[in-house]
């Protein structure tokens, strides 16, 4: 798995890896992309997402967060949408390098969601 960081000296020195489970057992992984403007880094979940979406897999089981930190890194705003949007309700694990650091359902971390089923 690579991490984020491509070519020279990083905006970040943050390397976030995603691994996604399908419902079929697949594990598709992602990692953040930094890129020289900063403002087009994408995270690694929304990278695993379009992976697997591009790969063709629907159903999603849960996914794995892990980052090089102390602290967990949850999920900013945007891929709690992407996720819930094209993953339902996952289980999301996060991890820093040495163990868990915390377990939540999707739902309870984007509690009243804008999805497909409110679009006229
Ligand atoms: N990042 C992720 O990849 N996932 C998260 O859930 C939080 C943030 C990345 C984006 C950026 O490359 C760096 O971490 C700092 O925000």
């Amino acid at each position: 798995m690579q991490t984020g960081m491509l070519y020279g000296p990083p905006p970040s020195t943050d390397r976030v890896m995603a691994a996604l489970e399908t419902a079929d057992g697949t594990i598709v992984t992602g990692c953040n992309i930094e890129n020289a403007t900063y403002g087009l880094t994408v995270c690694a979940e929304r990278v695993a997402m379009w992976k697997a979406l591009s790969e063709g897999h629907r159903k999603f089981r849960r996914i794995a967060i892990v980052a090089k930190t102390n602290d967990p890194t949850p999920p900013c705003g945007p891929c709690r949408q992407i996720l819930w949007e094209f993953g339902g309700d996952l289980d999301v694990i996060l991890a820093n390098l040495r163990a868990e650091t915390g377990r939540h359902k999707l739902s309870a971390l984007l509690p009243l969601p804008f999805d497909a089923r409110l679009l006229k």
